[in-house]
């Protein structure tokens, strides 16, 4: 969707015709949920991950991002959510650079999504995804998608993975990352049943968070070092299908990851008590036979990933959960992509 409008501005003395282009597109991306997490930077220079990660892309959690490029704006302008948002700009611009290049013109960024920003819910992984993909098209530099993850990845790590969809496979190469659709959405149509148990932006933001850990963390090395089993593991659950197999390697990878946050200095505890009281929800499920896990990033919401069959029961026992202040369900789908925004 992406149109080229040449107006001619205006004559000065000598009359010499100018002209503006403005190039826009619209994208759309889907937020993920790692099931083997993504935790540390190789090193502070570099934006490459420390480890390998596994995530599932969701379905009806989106950002839509529109990019317009226009030679007589006067610099970058960022609108998240009807709001002017300098904050995040520095950061958007530094992307816009890397997808377009540094000559590039100035451009006008609007982002909304349809769920809450900045509480572990990997908003920065829809919007960075969906944002390279509109720039992509919009400056017609025609990357590739794994170059389109890579650029994704360098903004946010988790990112790279909300270009492709389903089960998506971040693997670390020696200076890149290379990314694999494990399983289409539609090949293991899994549920996800988030449980919102506070809103409102987290206390440290991931970046810092892993950097704390990287070099604080007495459990970091031990976490780096058994990521490789762990991605086996759960590339072996899902090529069988088995939930069973994958709900324990999901489980265990996401405690061992925030217990490298507990050993941290200073700590860092993303869980409130309702979070907990979600973990006992679930595991009181589990003992009923309902096919169900948990996960947690860097927030205090609790994502119960579950088979179709029993996400009615999920949903019912999280939102009569003590604390729960609203749950949302979501199947699992594509990546990012174009819309028409007419
Ligand atoms: O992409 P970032 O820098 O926001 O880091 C994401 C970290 C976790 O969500 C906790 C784990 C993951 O792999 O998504």
């Amino acid at each position: 969707n992406h149109r080229f409008s040449a107006a001619a501005l205006g004559y000065n003395s000598p009359p010499v015709p100018t002209t503006r282009t403005t190039m826009r597109a619209t994208a759309r991306a889907q937020p993920n949920i790692a099931l083997i997490k993504y935790w540390g930077k190789r090193d502070t220079e570099q934006t490459l991950p420390a480890v390998g990660s596994i995530s599932i892309t969701l379905a009806d959690l989106f950002t839509t991002i529109r990019v317009e490029f226009d030679d007589a704006f006067q610099g970058d302008s960022l609108v998240v959510n009807d709001a002017e948002n300098a904050a995040m700009l520095p950061r958007v611009s530094r992307c816009l650079d890397a997808v377009v290049g540094g000559e590039r013109a100035h451009a006008a960024i609007t982002s909304k999504s349809n769920f809450p920003i900045a509480a572990g819910l990997a908003s920065s992984a829809s919007a960075f995804a969906a944002l390279v993909v509109a720039a992509d098209v919009a400056a017609q530099t025609h990357h590739s998608r794994e170059r389109l993850a890579g650029l994704a990845g360098q903004a946010s790590g988790s990112a790279a993975r909300s270009i492709y969809g389903g089960f998506v496979e971040l693997a670390n190469q020696d200076d890149a990352i290379a990314l694999t659709e494990l399983c289409p959405a539609a090949g293991w149509p899994l549920c996800v049943v988030v449980a919102i148990t506070a809103t409102g932006p987290k206390a440290v933001g991931s970046t810092e968070a892993m950097e704390t850990s990287r070099e604080t963390s007495p459990f970091y090395a031990r976490w780096v070092a058994q990521q490789q089993a762990d991605l086996d593991d759960a590339r072996e659950a899902i090529a069988a299908k088995d939930f069973a197999r994958l709900a324990a390697v999901a489980e265990h990878n996401c405690l061992k990851m925030h217990s490298v946050m507990w050993a941290s200095r200073p700590p860092m505890v993303y869980w409130n008590a309702t979070t907990l009281e979600c973990m006992d929800a679930v595991r009181r499920m589990q003992s009923e036979g309902v096919p169900v896990f948990f996960t947690i990033d860097a927030g205090p919401q609790l994502k119960a990933v579950c088979e179709p069959s029993a996400v009615e029961t999920v949903r019912q026992r999280l939102a009569a959960t003590p604390g729960v202040e609203a749950v949302m369900v979501t199947g699992l789908g594509g990546g990012a992509g174009i819309i028409d925004d007419d």
